[in-house]
């Protein structure tokens, strides 16, 4: 008894003695690819990352300032450390990967004051061999009880001038086009933003597990034009979290792969997520769906009751019949509830009363009687404060009348005063929504939301949102360029599932007669720029559990390459980025969760692209058929985007296919195996 007692008081005091005189400690990825040197001395804590044995983040700051309290950044010594590895596998309730592996070496860091009030403060680093993750404890103790964050000191320094893909920080919309320059020009950037080093690395910084905190955009570092500094969107005092002990801030990322393709397949942000917090889940179900939506934005139609009012009863029961006719689960139908007149204004909705053209328990009926999902619209025009209000009134309704799936919109400013969309009050406020949903079996598609960080693993009812420049755009503005979708899934694609809605069959408008103006960005000459191929691939590149075949149905019919979007599943078993240059082009294949069938998108940008692709992801011994959508002879997004080469093949695990893409084309292709 006495003996291992004094084993263990020994043991005690040389880890004691250990980390008295510590002051930097380093912690690696499993694969020792990746390292992480933490480091307190008397003026500041910093971190510096290596990857490969080279310096990539040389040291860089970390700590806050706060309003009415002391900053905590110096004199700080580290009082304990623990260092510890985790290697497990998680299933998601719906995904891009049925399985997902966490496996990590973690590195927990105490610091105290050296004098004064002795504050502490932890640190979390997490290792995982495509990136790092840490964040920022603030533990219950005596001197701190509210906190009041002014800055987030934190630094990202890097050495090299890396190419960058960014779109400017902006605290209330991420719709905007990526640029690609050099890291020294960029001024800000929301995140994710992406590099590529010159000898061939990805690099990619976001955050992780975005909770009761202020959304983190980054800031060129006035001193050092290869260093950003996190710049939080501050509430309308300046201030930019408000929180109380404990406080665990959002993870940090910095993803780091040598290859593009492994980029977009890390699970690093889903990984630093909490696991599933929903018991029950049988109620949440990716899906496809179609909907009275492009008809408002192209202009044929409004969302105002009046002669071209969109949602009405007879206009949303000829949607539910196409979407139960063509393997689509779901109808979106926009504009059905009143106080569209007044979109912009505030408060303009009260959220559940109808047109009186529109019959909602009718159709709710109705769809049911088909089997379909009618998917419920939130537009807040900005009002959260009156729709978090209403949430249960909101929510009990679409309950009630048997819907499942909820998209919400927040489109103009936010109308509480000096509130962005991006601060702590709409990060909670985003949140609270999912929860409240939750309780009412509702799933949500969030438009003008906050940035995806994860929070889908927690709560796996928070399907799919847009934050992105989507489909929209190429209704009312000079669009998305062919080199968007190439961009798209090595930067906002790392982040989570996007609500692009693909699927524009008339790609320059011809059927659309009568458009009438209602955007201010309309010139006249907006179109959809890529091929009709592209337009199919897209639903496999830029990944959603909720897929928007987005045209009108009119366009859809007799129309041979609808088949494809008919076909298509929308929950994986597994997902495989076959090739892929940021900007140029990606081939993405996955197989469905219900079936052995296997979808392949393909796409490229403004360039044509020749693509050799191994089918070796496919089952051995087996014969496959591949329905293949080709863009035609002489397909080219600018002159003739709608030519489509549609033919079938058997192929196996040995086949190699010869892809031509046309200029800002693509291709799609199902493999459906032969018995
Ligand atoms: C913007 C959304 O992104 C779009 O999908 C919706 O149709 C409009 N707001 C109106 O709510
Ligand atoms: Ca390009």
């Amino acid at each position: 008894m006495k003996l291992k007692y004094s084993i263990i008081v020994s043991v005690f005091l040389i880890f004691f003695s250990s980390c008295k005189n510590k002051n930097s400690l380093t912690v690696n990825s499993p694969n020792n690819q990746i390292s992480v040197i933490f480091n307190s001395n008397n003026e500041v804590i910093n971190y510096s990352i290596a990857y490969k044995d080279s310096v990539l983040i040389k040291p860089s700051k970390l700590g806050f300032q706060f309003k009415g309290m002391q900053p905590l950044e110096k004199n700080l010594v580290i009082s304990d450390f623990k260092y510890s590895n985790s290697n497990t596998t998680w299933t998601q309730v719906w995904g891009e990967n049925e399985e997902i592996i966490d496996n990590y070496n973690k590195l927990f860091i105490s610091l105290q004051e050296k004098e004064g009030l002795k504050r502490k403060i932890n640190i979390v680093f997490k290792l995982y061999n495509d990136g790092v993750g840490f964040r920022y404890e603030i533990p219950t103790q005596k001197n701190i009880d509210s906190i009041y964050i002014s800055n987030e000191l934190t630094e990202f320094n890097f050495v090299k001038n890396h190419s960058a893909w960014f779109i400017p920080a902006n605290f209330d919309s991420y719709e905007t086009l990526y640029k690609n320059e050099l890291l020294s020009e960029v001024p800000s950037a929301n995140t994710p933003i992406t590099f590529e080093t010159k000898d061939g690395n990805f690099i990619s910084i976001h955050e992780a597990n975005l909770t009761n905190y202020a959304g983190m955009t980054l800031n060129k570092n006035s001193e050092d034009n290869l260093s950003f500094e996190a710049n939080l969107v501050p509430w309308p005092n300046g201030v930019k979290v408000k929180t109380k002990t404990p406080m665990q801030s959002p993870w940090r990322t910095i993803q780091i792969t040598d290859k593009a393709e492994k980029l977009v397949a890390s699970n690093l942000i889903l990984n630093l997520n909490e696991p599933n917090k929903i018991e029950d889940t049988s109620w949440i179900e990716p899906m496809k769906y179609i909907g009275i939506w492009w008809g408002m934005h192209l202009g044929t139609q409004t969302w105002t009751l009046g002669n071209r009012h969109g949602a009405n009863t007879v206009e949303t029961k000829k949607y539910i019949n196409f979407a139960s006719e063509h393997n689509i689960s779901g109808v979106l139908v926009e504009g059905w509830n009143t106080g569209w007149e007044n979109w912009g204004k505030k408060d303009a909705f009260d959220f559940v009363t109808p047109y009186e053209d529109f019959d909602l328990e009718e159709i709710t009926k109705y769809a049911t009687s088909k089997n379909i999902e009618f998917i419920g619209h939130v537009e807040t025009g900005g009002a959260a404060q009156s729709f978090e209000t209403n949430l249960d009134k909101i929510f009990s309704m679409y309950h009630n009348l048997g819907v499942k799936t909820v998209k919400t919109g927040y489109a103009g400013g936010i109308q509480t005063i000096g509130q962005y969309h991006h601060g702590q009050f709409m990060v909670n406020h985003y949140r609270n929504v999912v929860k409240q949903a939750a309780k009412y079996q509702i799933m949500i598609d969030a438009h003008e939301p906050i940035k995806p960080t994860g929070i889908r693993r927690a709560y796996p009812n928070m399907m799919t949102r847009e934050g992105t420049r989507g489909m929209e755009w190429n209704a009312w503005s000079s669009g998305n360029p062919p080199e968007h979708h190439t961009i798209l899934p090595f930067t906002r694609g790392l982040a989570g599932p996007i609500d692009y809605t693909p699927g524009t069959f008339d790609i320059l408008f011809k059927n659309a007669k009568n458009r009438v103006k209602w955007n201010g960005l309309d010139d006249g000459t907006s179109r959809v720029n890529t091929t009709l191929a592209k337009q199919l691939a897209l639903f496999i590149v830029l990944y959603s559990p909720l897929q928007m075949a987005s045209d009108l149905i009119e366009n859809y019919e007799n129309q041979p390459a609808f088949k494809f979007i008919e076909d298509l599943a929308t929950d994986w078993e597994t997902s495989r980025v076959l090739n892929g240059k940021i900007g140029d082009y990606i081939t993405i294949v996955r197989k469905d969760k219900k079936s052995a069938n296997w979808f392949l998108g393909c796409i490229t940008d403004e360039n044509e692209k020749k693509l050799e692709i191994k089918l070796t992801f496919l089952d051995v011994n087996k014969k496959y058929l591949a329905e293949m959508y080709a863009d035609g002879q002489t397909a080219d997004w600018k002159i003739n985007p709608q030519e489509i080469k549609i033919s079938s093949i058997e192929v196996d695990s040995k086949t190699i296919l010869n892809l031509k893409l046309a200029p800002g084309g693509g291709q799609a292709i199902k493999f459906t195996p032969l018995n």
